[in-house]
């Protein structure tokens, strides 16, 4: 494969996370950093091109991508900057804070021929795949709920990211993740949509929100993030996923996944009931199973890393694949991002498509 030759524009912590990323590839280059905060440099190797204008460094003429990991309300002026100059654009997520910006950015890469993607590198993240995997095998039988859950335990929010337009809140840091793994691995239209957003300790920008989307095919999907769910425990976060369908259930825990396939050996509808008594009183809907009735069965064996984006990436720029991530993807999402807004504020749902 030809050497793909990259410069990076905002060297914070995530252009220091593509540059340690990016040096361990074969036939990739990266010919500059660039950022506004000359001190980012000192995380650089000494050898490195360094920049404090964006535009200085998209003038170098051996540059293929440029590859824009700065505050998210910059994306568009870096993106249309790169493009006029002839430079592919790799931009990180959230691509926008508006469709209007997304329109904008992806208007002037197509006038100019220059390929745009988006680093939406949690399509591989483990736990994701994982319940990808189950869901796509069919094992569960028809499937009526995905849950998919993530918890932070501090209440952590940092720098621009409380700030409106700048960050746009824990709905596009994380959100824009977490809603695209779900429209990437559930197929068909959303039919509806009810959302709730808080700012539970930020004053600005959401730090909880829950979504709730009725896909055509019968599925719900549930999305909940909180950063403030305080928890006693060791770490800093819980992550989960739970996918009910008629012949079984997974549960998923972990970014390193932990977890089962549950069935029954034989359903227990239309057995007479049988009064238990449990820690919540006597109850016939929700007592212990009779013994042997619940097995479980190992997840399959999911292997990806975040580098396998850059696989993608580099073998599409060659014309040796398609890119993953394309914009009416990443367009989708952003529209579902505003309508959550709506709903939230209207506290009505929403007919998405
Ligand atoms: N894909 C992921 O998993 C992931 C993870 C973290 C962050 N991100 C994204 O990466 C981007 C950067 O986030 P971060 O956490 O690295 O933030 P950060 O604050 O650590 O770094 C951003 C850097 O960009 C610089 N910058 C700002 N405006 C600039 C401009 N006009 N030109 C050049 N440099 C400029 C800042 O000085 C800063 O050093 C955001 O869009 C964020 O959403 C993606």
């Amino acid at each position: 494969m030809k050497t793909t030759t990259i410069g990076i524009v905002g060297f914070g912590f995530m252009g220091q996370v593509h540059l340690k990323y990016l040096s361990q590839m074969k036939h990739v280059k990266i010919l500059g950093i660039c950022d506004i905060d000359e001190t980012q440099f000192a995380h650089a190797p000494a050898d490195m091109k360094t920049y404090n204008n964006p535009a200085e460094l998209i003038a170098d003429k051996d540059i293929d991508v440029i590859l824009i990991s700065s505050n998210n309300d910059t994306h568009r002026h870096i993106t249309e900057m790169a493009a006029n100059a002839g430079k592919h654009v790799l931009c990180e997520k959230p691509v926008a804070l508006s469709l209007e910006d997304l329109d904008a950015m992806t208007a002037v890469c197509k006038k100019n021929n220059v390929s745009f993607t988006v680093h939406q590198q949690r399509r591989f993240d483990k736990d994701f795949r994982t319940a990808k995997a189950v869901f796509e095998s069919g094992t569960l039988g028809d499937m009526y709920t995905v849950q998919s859950a993530l918890y932070g335990f501090n209440g952590n929010m940092h720098d621009w990211h409380v700030y409106m337009d700048q960050g746009g809140g824990m709905l596009y840091d994380w959100g824009v993740h977490l809603l695209d793994q779900l429209l990437w691995m559930i197929p068909g239209k959303i039919k509806s949509m009810y959302a709730d957003i808080r700012n539970v300790i930020n004053t600005e920008v959401d730090d909880y929100f829950n979504v709730m989307m009725r896909f055509d095919s019968g599925v719900t999907a549930t999305l909940e993030l909180g950063t403030y769910f305080l928890a006693d425990k060791p770490g800093w976060f819980d992550r989960h996923w739970f996918i009910g369908g008629n012949k079984g259930s997974m549960h998923v825990d972990g970014f390193d996944p932990k977890g089962a396939i549950v069935r029954t050996s034989e359903l227990l509808t239309n057995v007479a009931g049988q009064r238990t008594f449990t820690v919540a009183g006597p109850t016939r809907s929700f007592g212990d199973p009779p013994l042997g009735r619940i097995l479980t069965e190992a997840l399959p064996a999911v292997d990806v890393n975040h580098l396998m984006y850059f696989d993608n990436y580099f073998a599409a720029l060659n014309g040796n694949d398609e890119f993953l991530v394309t914009i009416p993807e990443v367009r989708r999402v952003l529209r579902l991002m505003d309508a959550v807004r709506e709903s939230a504020a209207t506290m009505k749902s929403i007919d998405f498509e």
